[in-house]
């Protein structure tokens, strides 16, 4: 059939233009897709009349040289909001007739539910899988490692389960992966490292339990990490460092141990969120002129110790999170500090803030018993401030070091510690 097509079309093309049509086995296993995908309202299926489906069916494109159907691209957000939110049931295992397909993209239908056929993977001209924000449950299929030109396999926001299957390192080609926010349990396949091309590997939000591979190391394109809000223990990776264009890492809400890797605040990275974990020991002394980051999160840790000095010398950071830790010491003064939120140092055992800090967060009625719990405070506290008229008179669990100011407006003769 499709070398027949090819000729129809090589004969009659240039004198006709005329396109050749889809076979009907094509548009047989498309119309069984559309009958499993009942739609209450609006159909978006009005187009998909007709015995030629490569001719004006709405979101399915065919391959000019096969004549076969070759992509399907039914975006539930750029459809009326009614049609998507309509739709019920699921992807029908028909969809695997269709066997020179090269993109399934069916994203943003909320009502989309069902599992993923388990056939899609004999489907192996496959280069995007796009399933994103259905209602998908059951499984990865446990052969998807078989799409061996899978280029983009999203997933994200279904509700899918089951464990990442081994087989799925063996997409060699693979570049995205993103499988955030679903109910994928187990751990992340040893063999990860096979996955030479992949730049982005998302699997945040998930029941992902056991370690990071070191075998991440061998992920050398990757730029974008995202292990966050699972259940993943061990270390992190000093190899991580080693990735030379890795530019986000987001583990967060995990429960990994151990020391914060140098490497990592040395390397290449702009986003780091480590927070909510169970990490110790000091925050590395290894800022400097290059040190550029956007977001650095390390909060609700057990770090000790102080703010490392060299992080004077970062030339930029634009967030700054050390919460919830048993940091003691001073914050440092400089650039890199001034625009950060008093918020970014509270539920230490020991962090000081200095002057310039009150003066400019002030004022200070409004502060002090809010934002300063936990920690202590020194230096001389500006007098304007006190003095505000109105001042409530709160339990201030502060601890005020050095001199109180004198002023008329100033109800209080000296501050306890409560
Ligand atoms: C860091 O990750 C935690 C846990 O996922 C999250 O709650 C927090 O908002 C993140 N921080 C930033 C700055 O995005």
């Amino acid at each position: 059939m499709a070398a027949f097509c090819f000729i129809t079309a090589l004969l009659l093309a240039v004198s006709l233009g005329v396109h050749c049509s889809c076979p009907p086995s094509d548009r047989a296993a498309l119309l069984a897709f559309k009958a499993a995908l009942p739609q209450r309202h609006l159909s978006v299926f009005d187009s998909w009349t007709g015995n030629d489906c490569c001719r004006n069916w709405y979101g399915v494109n065919c391959d000019q040289q096969s004549g076969r159907v070759a992509d399907i691209s039914l975006r539930g957000d750029s459809l009326p909001s009614s049609s998507a939110a309509s739709t019920t049931g699921s992807i029908s295992p028909q969809i695997c007739k269709l066997t020179r397909l090269s993109s399934i993209i069916i994203s943003d239908w909320e009502g989309l539910g069902g599992q993923i056929p388990g056939c899609i993977s004999s489907l192996v001209f496959l280069r995007i899988i796009d399933l994103n924000g259905n209602s998908i449950t059951g499984v990865i299929p446990a052969d998807i490692g078989k799409l061996s030109e899978l280029i983009v396999l999203n997933l994200a926001d279904n509700s899918i389960s089951g464990t990442i299957p081994e087989s799925l390192t063996n997409l060699g080609n693979l570049k995205h992966l993103d499988l955030r926010n679903n109910k994928i349990s187990g751990a992340i396949p040893r063999s990860l490292g096979k996955m030479k091309m992949v730049s982005r590997l998302l699997v945040g939000r998930n029941e992902i339990s056991g370690d990071i591979p070191s075998s991440i190391g061998g992920v050398y394109r990757l730029v974008d990490l995202d292990l966050s809000e699972n259940k993943i223990s061990g270390a992190i990776p000093e190899l991580l460092s080693k990735l030379r264009v890795l530019g986000t890492v987001n583990v967060g809400g995990n429960k990994l141990r151990g020391r914060i890797p140098e490497g990592l605040l040395k390397s290449g990275i702009s986003y780091l969120n480590m927070s909510h974990n169970y990490l110790e020991g000091n925050i590395p002394d290894v800022f400097g002129g290059s040190s550029y980051f956007t977001v650095l999160d390390f909060s609700y840790n057990n770090l000790k110790g102080s703010l490392p000095r060299s992080m004077n010398s970062a030339s930029y950071i634009g967030f700054l999170d050390v919460s919830h830790n048993h940091l003691c010491g001073s914050i440092p003064t400089g650039s890199p500090f001034d625009h950060l939120d008093d918020s970014s140092f509270l539920f230490n055992d020991c962090l000081s803030l200095h002057y310039f800090r009150l003066e400019r967060h002030l004022p200070l009625y409004s502060f002090l018993p809010t934002t300063l719990p936990n920690n202590a405070l020194h230096g001389p506290i500006p007098c304007r401030d006190i003095a505000s008229p109105g001042y409530p008179h709160y339990g201030l669990a502060l601890l005020i070091r050095g001199p109180i100011p004198e002023s008329p407006g100033f109800g209080y003769t000296q501050v306890e510690l409560v």
